[in-house]
């Protein structure tokens, strides 16, 4: 009984990744997930329930709850802070399994290796994650590479040092402790925006702790669940890596975005105001909004969908360009857009629109910058040379909406802004888009 149901629940993890590769799927794939994990849990039990005290059934209803309310009460923008959070979790818990199972000194040799492993991984994501988390939220800033550095070059000794202790409990405590020790100072040196990208990793490992805890517990569910999570948490960060044109190791090593790379424009932009874009969007028939970061920092999806309706009831058509690495995490442009019901049908990939900028009649950048920077075309000397990005540049008339003319997550000078074919609206993205809809009522 108990092996028919980790199948049925192993089926619905496989079948619920599937269904979250399509928005339209994805509440359901949540709810396939939560069904299989509720079986595995229970599996857990053997339907043995009176071999547990009443300290076990707290603790799992005040986990359960806690959950819940958490998951509740979290903002769509703190999304990556949750994740990040349950990965760490995840991670100790299975760095956890493996140092009591090392501790009760009666495991084969050959299990021996492999609860190491899933102690010094799981740890590793644990602290790792907790300091992610904490970047994210702002409290923490950027850590000198030279100190991971020099942790680096001091870990080999470091890791001989136990051979020559004499107690194997206190060199389990001492590879733990090296263990935190390492995810701190490895996710420490990382910029803050790269985070997304490094949380998406540290799932990958949460996942192969967990399954390396399954063989050691001889728990199939754990091994099934735990490769899944490792091998779809690797493909989303190698997605995301190329579609930032950078390696896995680039991310890690640290540093991106703090050296000063050039930022001065040669011209002045051709600034606009909110009365013109309403002109200039009323003559058009076809019309692409490119969101991007700032659209996220300022909150203006409600104020895109307002304009959307605005000009669909003036027949024009509207089109939505995502490029896959818009703002800070993936999916991030689809969700905040989904949230105000805007069409899936209406939103495009890079690939899929690409080829339609050069005949549309106006392109509204909203909040974007590096994912519509030509420099990834033209300028092998860029950091973000040979990243894919929206051919904005190839329009009729561009009207970007920003704040300044400050760079974006990449931090360099973007000369899209200074096209000829381009206008500047200096306002806050939420702001900018309430002008321009209440100036349409005067057009
Ligand atoms: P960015 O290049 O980061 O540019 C965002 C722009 O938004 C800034 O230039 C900023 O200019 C503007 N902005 C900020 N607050 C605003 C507000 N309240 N109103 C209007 N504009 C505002 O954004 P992007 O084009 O979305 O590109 C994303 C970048 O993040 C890429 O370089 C990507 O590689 C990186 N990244 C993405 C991910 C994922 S998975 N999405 C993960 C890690 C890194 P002002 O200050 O002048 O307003």
């Amino acid at each position: 009984m108990i092996e028919i149901i980790l199948l049925v629940s192993s089926v619905l993890f496989i079948f619920a990744l599937k269904l979250f590769g399509r928005p339209s799927t994805a509440h359901r794939a949540n709810t396939f997930a939560m069904l299989a994990m509720a079986l595995a849990v229970f599996s857990a039990f053997n339907f043995d329930f009176s071999n547990y005290d009443s300290a076990f059934y707290i603790t799992i209803i005040v986990s359960g709850l806690l959950g819940v309310l958490i998951s509740k009460r979290v903002q769509m923008t703190q999304m990556p802070e949750l994740v990040g959070l349950f990965n760490g979790f995840g991670g100790g818990a299975s760095g956890a399994i493996a140092y009591v199972e090392l501790s009760k000194s009666t495991l084969p040799l050959s299990d021996y290796f492999v609860a190491i492993f899933s102690m010094v991984i799981g740890m590793f994501t644990f602290s790792g994650s907790i300091v992610a988390v904490l970047k994210l939220r702002g409290k923490l800033n950027n850590v000198n590479t030279t100190i991971a550095n020099i942790f680096s070059a001091f870990l080999p000794p470091l890791i001989l040092l136990p051979a020559i202790w004499e107690s194997e409990i206190l060199s389990l405590e001492y590879f733990m402790l090296l263990s935190l020790i390492a995810g701190i100072i490895r996710v420490a040196v990382i910029g803050g925006a790269d985070m997304p990208v490094v949380i998406a990793f540290l799932n990958s490992l949460s996942g192969i702790a967990a399954m390396s805890a399954g063989f050691i517990v001889n728990s199939i569910i754990l091994i099934i669940a735990g490769a899944l999570v490792g091998a779809s948490g690797i493909i989303l960060t190698l997605l995301m890596c190329a579609a930032m044109n950078r390696t896995l190791l680039d991310v890690l090593k640290g540093g991106f975005g703090s050296k000063s790379i050039n930022n001065e424009y040669d011209k002045d932009p051709i600034s606009t105001s909110p009365e013109d874009v309403a002109i200039q969007l009323s003559y058009a028939e076809s019309v692409i909004i490119v969101p991007g970061y700032g659209m996220a920092v300022a909150q203006a999806q409600s104020a895109v969908k307002e304009l959307t309706n605005t000009l669909k009831d003036k027949n024009i058509e509207v089109k939505f360009a995502i490029h896959p690495v818009a703002g800070r995490m993936p999916g991030h442009m689809n969700v905040l857009l989904a949230e105000v019901d805007i069409d899936y049908e209406d939103m495009y990939t890079l690939e899929d629109i690409n080829s339609e900028f050069s005949s549309t009649d106006v392109v509204i950048v909203l909040g974007a910058n590096d994912v519509v920077n030509p420099l990834a075309r033209t300028d092998e000397d860029s950091p973000i040379y040979g990243m894919p990005i929206l051919d904005v540049d190839l329009a009729k008339q561009v009207i970007v909406i920003k704040r300044s003319m400050s760079p974006g997550y990449a931090g360099i000078s973007n000369p899209l802004f200074i096209n000829d074919n381009a206008k500047m609206l200096f306002a806050d993205a939420k702001e900018g888009l309430e002008k321009i809809i209440k100036s349409f009522e005067l057009v």
